[in-house]
Formats: C-alpha cells, sequence, structure tokens
C-alpha cells in the first residue's frame, strides 16, 4: 500500500521550516501527501509550503505556532479541525546545552515542554481521529543520546527517552488497531541547528554525520514494520555496543567524555 493511501490524505509535520522536518516534509509531499507545516518561522514556513505545491501539486497549511507554549498542541488543532489527517510527524526539539546548573530552570522546562509535552498532547489529541478509522501513523524523533543519562545536555537526552519509551507503549498498543508508531532514534545529522551547535572541531563525529534525507527514508521505510528505527549502520553498530556490550556505567562515562570534548572548553 502506498504511504498516501496508508497515511494521507493530510500530513502534519510538527517542527518543519528546515532541516529534518523540512526533509521530511519534502519526502511525503514527493509521494502525494498534502502538508499542514508547523513551526515559528512563518517565511521558512511559507516559501517551503509555496516550493512543496508547486513542484509536487499537493495542497498545503502553515501553522505559524511556537511548540513549547504550553497551549500549543491545542492551538494547532484548533487550526485542523476540518483536515482528515492520517499521519503525524513530531520533529521540533530544544537542546539547552552546557552543564546544567550553567542553564536556566526556565530553559530545561522549555526543553520538557518542546520535547515531551507538546508531542504527548498532540499524539493524545490526533490519534482518536485515526483510531476511529483504523488508519494513521505517528512517527516521534529521539536521539542516540537518550539511550543512557548524557552529560551537559541530561535534561534534553531525558526528554528523548520519553519519547522513546512513549511510542514503543503505543505501538504496542495500537498495531493492532491500524495505527502505526514509530520512533526515530537518530545520530547525528547535518541539520543547520547541528551545524550551528557543532563547534569548529567536526572531524570524529563530524564524517559519522547523516543526511536529513537519509533519515526520513529510513524512518518511513520503517514505519509500520517496527517500534522504532536507528538510522544508518555506524549509528546501529555505535548503538549495540553501548547499550550491550558496555556496562551502562561505561557508556554513561564514554558519553561524557564525547560531549565534553565537543561541547566543553576543556
Ligand atoms: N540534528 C541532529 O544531529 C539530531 C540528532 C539526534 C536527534 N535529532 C532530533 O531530530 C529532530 C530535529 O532536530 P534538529 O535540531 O536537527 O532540527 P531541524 O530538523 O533542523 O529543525 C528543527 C525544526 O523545529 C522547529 N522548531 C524548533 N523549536 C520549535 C518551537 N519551539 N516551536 C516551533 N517549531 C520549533 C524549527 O523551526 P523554527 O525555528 O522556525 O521554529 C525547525 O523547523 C529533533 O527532534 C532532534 O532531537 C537531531
Amino acid at each position: 500500500m502506498s504511504i498516501q493511501t496508508r497515511y494521507g490524505p493530510w500530513a502534519i509535520v510538527a517542527g518543519a521550516s528546515e532541516g529534518l522536518g523540512a526533509a521530511h516534509a519534502e519526502e511525503l509531499a514527493s509521494r502525494g501527501l498534502n502538508l499542514i507545516l508547523v513551526a515559528r518561522r512563518s517565511e521558512l514556513l511559507q516559501s517551503l509550503a509555496l516550493e512543496l505545491s508547486t513542484r509536487y501539486d499537493i495542497e498545503t497549511k502553515i501553522i505559524v505556532q511556537d511548540l513549547s507554549a504550553p497551549d500549543a498542541a491545542e492551538q494547532i488543532v484548533r487550526n485542523i479541525t476540518d483536515l482528515d489527517i492520517g499521519l503525524f510527524i513530531y520533529n521540533a526539539a530544544f537542546s539547552a546545552i552546557g552543564p546544567f546548573l550553567e542553564r536556566s530552570l526556565d530553559d530545561h522546562l522549555k526543553e520538557i515542554h518542546t520535547n515531551a509535552l507538546t508531542p504527548l498532547k498532540l499524539v493524545y489529541l490526533l490519534a482518536q481521529q485515526m483510531l476511529d478509522r483504523r488508519r494513521g501513523g505517528i512517527v516521534l524523533m529521539s536521539s542516540l543520546s537518550a539511550f543512557q543519562g548524557s552529560a551537559y545536555i541530561s535534561t534534553y537526552s531525558a526528554t528523548k527517552a520519553f519519547n522513546i519509551v512513549l511510542a514503543e507503549g503505543l505501538w504496542e498498543e495500537w498495531r493492532e488497531q491500524g495505527v502505526d508508531v514509530l520512533v526515530c532514534v537518530s545520530g547525528a545529522v547535518r541539520t543547520p541547528n547541528y551545524i550551528a551547535s557543532e563547534p569548529e572541531r567536526t572531524g570524529g563525529l563530524g564524517d559519522m554525520t547523516m543526511h536529513p534525507e537519509q533519515v526520513v527514508r529510513e524512518a518511513l521505510t520503517a514505519l509500520g514494520k517496527q517500534p522504532y528505527v536507528i538510522p544508518g549502520r555506524v549509528n546501529r553498530m555505535a548503538s549495540f555496543v553501548m547499550r550491550h556490550l558496555l556496562p551502562r556505567k561505561v557508556a554513561i562515562q564514554f558519553m561524557g567524555r564525547v560531549l565534553r570534548g565537543k561541547y566543553m572548553q576543556v
């Protein structure tokens, strides 16, 4: 069954204006789905919507919304009550990098709102319609940093762990009711956001980064077949070692060393 038949006619991408979100939007448009594109930067959304609707002959709707706002999910859903949504992709994230106490409490709470509360609420508000017609898909984006505690991004990685466990549970709960849930556990991807947070040093990890289009394609291929996907063979191997071969304490310390080397001036 094509993606359009299985998950159409409308898909919503939360965090769609650039990077992985824009790549999700482009891939879905190329497969004939109409798109609701959500993010904060209106101009980027408008030009993406125009480009995709022209190139792929699809319908688009943009919603300018800050996903860290406590009522973000309700605001979005209020705007789309008339649309038949078969696919929901939550891509947006906020990552406050740095020593835990050097980031404000507001930053930590913003991570929880953007990365955990808003996706949870949107899943809650969008899934019933999918379950009622026994057809739909939900993709939550997560990160390899969520497989163990990750120093200097502790709250971010904790929110991403929440997404993994949430999606896995819902995959099992809904898999026989026609709604596919997937968590995409990504390694480093060369998105504008990643590049901006990456210090000068791009050797090592820089060489392991993936392109957004590859990640999106692997995610859509896995949707409906399994509860989670780790895009990229190297990432799958690295995560196997981290999760199954190293003692958890050693994995946490290793991740800490990598992140310290990457983000701290030590
Ligand atoms: N890039 C990586 O290396 C990497 C690695 C592991 C996991 N991931 C995961 O992949 C996803 C994408 O990450 P990314 O950092 O590479 O970003 P991205 O896909 O390049 O862009 C993030 C998108 O989310 C939107 N967004 C961010 N905060 C928002 C907010 N508060 N309200 C509304 N929209 C918001 C941004 O648009 P506006 O700024 O216009 O709002 C942008 O369109 C995240 O879930 C991340 O955890 C990424």
